[in-house]
């Protein structure tokens, strides 16, 4: 077991990419604290983890509401005493073509994406100080070089990545590795609402010829939120096929 009783906070645990983090983490052994805004998808995994004998908790939190966020880091540590794994990976999407993008789209999806992993990571950064240890995973996306329909949701993803350099620069002499994934096309509800058509436009750009599956986006985190990335950080790790080589 690679992270065996260290205790990981999963934002968007209730399905896709983060349901598969949680469910991955577990079965290496860590103390699992789920949270998401969908209290009965999140349920549903933290009953299914259990059930296989491992540890999970639930939290029904927003990423909007900082008071909320520093709740439940507060909760986690009475329950579990610490922190050792941050995973943010709670994001929406609010695709429209950018001269039709409305003010409240542009909003939510940069509060949601963007400063909500930010108000987690500012929650838990003060524990990780204190021990000298600590991991931070950001979900970002290959939508960061920019994705038509998706101004938004780019600039937030491109956003975390100046946020993970800036805490890795920052937190790397306190023993903090913080590095980013960021998946291409995967099979998740939020992938299979785009259109068909679109999808399929896609896909020739891949040189795996196929989406993702949320399950080979985990594996990535969990390397990074072990100790097999003990001298990794401030970087970014494309999962999506070969879409993007640099
Ligand atoms: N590449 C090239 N052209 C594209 C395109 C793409 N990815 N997406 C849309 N277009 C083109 C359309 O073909 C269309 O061209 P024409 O005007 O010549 O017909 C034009 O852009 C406008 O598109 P629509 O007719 O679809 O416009 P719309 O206003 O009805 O819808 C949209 C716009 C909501 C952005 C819709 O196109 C859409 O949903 N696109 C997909 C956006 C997308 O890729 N989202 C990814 C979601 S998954 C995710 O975000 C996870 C992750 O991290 C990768």
């Amino acid at each position: 077991m690679r992270i065996k009783d260290k205790v990981a906070i999963i934002t968007g645990a209730g399905r896709g990419i983060g349901e598969a983090i949680a469910r991955r983490f577990a079965a290496e052994g860590a103390k699992v604290a789920l949270c998401d805004l969908d209290e009965a998808n999140v349920c549903r995994v933290a009953g299914d983890i259990r059930r296989e004998g491992g540890v999970a908790e639930v939290f029904v939190v927003n990423v909007r509401d900082s008071s909320q966020v520093v709740d439940v880091v507060n909760k986690v540590v009475e329950i579990f005493s610490t922190v050792d794994i941050l995973v943010n990976n709670a994001g929406i999407t609010q695709d429209a073509m950018s001269h039709k993008m409305t003010e409240e789209q542009w909003d939510i999806v940069i509060d949601v994406n963007l400063k909500g992993a930010f108000r987690f990571s500012q929650a838990v950064i003060p524990i990780m100080r204190e021990k000298g240890y600590g991991k931070i995973v950001n979900i970002s996306s290959t939508s960061r070089n920019g994705n038509v329909g998706q101004a938004n949701y780019a600039a937030s993803k491109a956003g975390l990545i100046g946020m993970t350099q800036t805490l890795a620069k920052e937190l790397g002499p306190r023993g903090i590795n913080v590095n980013a994934v960021a998946p291409g096309t995967i099979e998740t509800e939020m992938y299979m609402q785009v259109p068909e058509k679109i999808r399929q436009m896609v896909n020739l750009l891949v040189p795996l010829k196929r989406p993702g599956l949320p399950e080979e986006v985990s594996s990535v985190c969990l390397f990074l939120s072990s100790d097999d990335s003990s001298y990794v950080t401030g970087q970014v790790i494309n999962c999506d096929g070969g879409m993007f080589m640099s």
